[in-house]
């Protein structure tokens, strides 16, 4: 991994990657591509590509496109969700799933990153190439199961966060998870978009953090300008959990396609047929068309906190900045 030059901010985190700054930008479907990545991979985060709304053809090019742009680490964000074959009991991961992984080992990717679900033999596989292994979780239960099968880092999600979330909030969560899995480094997840939440979030005992709203609002970000305007328009009650996106709760600007699903909660399938059938063409129309309106705009609460749309470059030194301000503030 790239040599590392240390500031005020360095955690075992930056060891672990091989990133100059502990600061991790979330897989988000639609939003978080090649140029996103490698934007935040070269400011001296962790740049991630999402696998979700792409075929596992289309994930290869992109974690080309990534490396044509960067020589940084980066990482591949995989929604590990199961589902049951008609008349079986048993669960398996869906041929996208397996495509993704298989195409994310093969390209030897620095980092992978279960979103969803866990990934299971996957792991293994991964650190027989050289391949780290992070995975979300939303309670302890989920942070233990992780630890078990062997990743190497857990990243803790509090309620704020956007898109997919538990019901635990993060001043809680955090704390509890690097209680539960230590020594095992954790990344806190969720309303996290300045320096005051970096901050915040290693106080807690992590070693690091993972934003997606606040990178959704970047020059960078892949989506439509309406999107990411409206993001900076909404206050900290312009968000709301929904599952009819995904079939799980999932949290999205609140407007006519999460009122419209309110009174149809009868009608949402499981994940992801929901998402097949409805969260797919909605989140297109939402985030790559603009109809912020009527499409599912995935957001978290720190919206609140996001007034600007900004080059990625500003967004990280400027959250690295204020942290250390915050630092140099606080009593000792
Ligand atoms: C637009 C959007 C799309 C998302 N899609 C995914 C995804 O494909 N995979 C995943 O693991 N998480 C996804 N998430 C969740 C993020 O990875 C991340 O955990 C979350 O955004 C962190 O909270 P924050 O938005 O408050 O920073 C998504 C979030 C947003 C806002």
């Amino acid at each position: 991994m790239a040599s590392v030059t240390k500031t005020l901010l360095h955690t075992r985190l930056c060891d672990l990657l091989g990133i100059r700054y502990p600061i991790c930008q979330a897989g988000m479907a639609f939003v978080a591509r090649s140029r996103l990545a490698a934007a935040v991979s070269e400011a001296g985060g962790l740049g991630v590509l999402a696998a979700a709304h792409a075929s596992p053809a289309e994930l290869r090019a992109e974690i080309r496109r990534v490396r044509d742009l960067t020589d940084k680490p980066f990482g591949v964000d995989i929604l590990f969700a199961t589902i049951r074959a008609a008349g079986s009991e048993v669960e398996r991961h869906s041929d996208d799933v397996r495509g993704w992984t298989d195409v994310a080992l093969d390209e030897r990717v620095p980092v992978i990153i279960a979103g969803l679900g866990n990934p299971g033999p996957a792991t293994a596989e991964a650190h027989r190439l050289g391949i780290k292994v992070m995975a979300l979780c939303g309670n302890v239960k989920q942070a233990r199961a992780h630890v078990a099968n062997g990743v190497d880092v857990v990243i803790a999600q509090g309620h704020e966060a956007g898109g997919h979330t538990g019901r635990v909030g993060g001043l809680v969560l955090i704390p509890a998870v690097v209680e539960a899995v230590a020594p095992r480094p954790v990344i806190a997840a969720g309303g996290i978009a300045d320096g005051r939440g970096l901050v915040a979030a290693l106080a807690l005992g992590a070693d690091g953090v993972w934003l997606g709203t606040r990178f959704i609002a970047t020059v960078e970000g892949h989506g439509h300008d309406n999107y990411k305007q409206k993001i900076v328009a909404i206050d900290d009650e312009g968000t709301v959990i929904s599952r009819g996106s995904t079939g799980k709760t999932c949290r999205l600007i609140r407007n006519n396609f999460t009122r419209e699903w309110e009174k149809r909660t009868g009608e949402i399938q499981p994940f992801p047929i929901q998402f097949e059938r409805v969260g797919k063409p909605a989140a297109i129309r939402a985030r790559e068309e603009g109809d912020v309106e009527n499409g599912a705009a995935a957001c978290g609460q720190s919206s609140a906190l996001i007034h600007d749309v900004r080059p990625v470059r500003d967004v990280i030194e400027g959250m690295v900045a204020e942290a250390e301000r915050v630092l140099e503030r606080l009593p000792r």
